[in-house]
């Protein structure tokens, strides 16, 4: 029998300090803050990511040298001139189902070759530990597929969708009644820190947030009720019901969780506006 153990551990000096590509030490810190705690942040992420054939570095799918035909056939397609890779996403659902991992859901996505797994909802700092977990065992997969996976905001240039990490997100005092006037707060909060939270979003996220292709612009920030071409989306059943929760569509595919999560906390829950 073959057994596999993973552990995720995050990596110090020898005098104790985080080295620094270790994000999770920053964010933990933020995740064990008493208010944060308090308000048990719920996260649901929506990793998107391409699939490309080896040598040449073209989507799954595409011919090389060419083009497939334009988008619209391909979001949660089937058949074989509309999905490919999906041995991939099947045994990958099954790992990270094996493997402890709340993945939520997977599909088919926009651009043909690209995919998207769902993770959630999960707590605090466990969010990106899941994140993180779960696209190594992507990368794993797809090494014996023989298939190179990218996380790529903007894999390719022109009327294609770019990959994103859609952040779905609540605390406590949203999810209770009267949270529909929490989350307006809160998206004041992220109005505020608009830079700082792009900044902080993913490499490249520029070339994907354009405007287009259920983006907004990347210097404008903007929020709506089912509007995919916001900042951030509140979903039609939160308006409803007056509580719920909201997503932030602005990180890229490409971003670290551990920064994204532990600052949408920050900024809705420690930042204060008026200091
Ligand atoms: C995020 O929210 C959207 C609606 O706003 C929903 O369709 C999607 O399933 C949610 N995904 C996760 C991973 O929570």
């Amino acid at each position: 029998m073959l057994l596999f153990v993973s552990v995720i551990c995050d990596a110090y000096t020898p005098s104790g300090e985080a080295i620094p590509t270790n994000n999770r030490a920053a964010a933990a810190r933020i995740f064990s803050e008493e208010r944060v705690v308090d308000e048990e942040p719920w996260f649901g992420i929506e990793q998107e990511y391409t699939l490309l054939q080896k040598n040449v570095k073209w989507p799954l799918g595409w011919p090389v040298n060419g083009y497939p035909g334009p988008q619209g056939p391909y979001y949660c397609g089937v058949g074989a001139d509309k999905a490919w890779g999906r041995d991939i996403v099947n045994a990958h659902y099954k790992a990270c189902l094996y493997s402890g991992i709340k993945i939520s859901g997977v599909n088919g996505e926009v651009m043909p070759g690209q995919w998207e797994f769902q993770v959630g909802p999960v707590v605090g700092i466990a969010a990106g530990d899941q994140i993180w977990a779960a696209r190594y065992i992507l990368e794993r997969i797809t090494e014996m597929a023989d298939v190179v996976l990218s996380f790529d905001p903007k894999p390719i240039l022109g009327d294609w969708n770019g990959a994103g990490a859609h952040t779905n997100y609540s605390t406590k005092s949203m999810r209770a009644d009267g949270g529909y006037e929490v989350i307006k707060k809160a998206i004041d909060k992220m109005r505020a820190r608009h830079k700082v939270h792009i900044a902080a979003y993913g490499k490249g996220n520029e070339r994907r947030l354009t405007g287009k292709h259920e983006t907004a612009d990347i210097n404008t920030f903007s929020w709506g009720v089912a509007n995919r071409g916001a900042s951030i989306r509140v979903g039609r059943d939160t308006e409803r019901e007056g509580k719920g929760y909201l997503e932030d569509r602005r990180p890229a595919s490409n971003m670290d969780p551990y920064v994204v999560t532990s600052l949408i906390a920050e900024t809705t829950i420690l930042f204060d506006p008026t200091k």
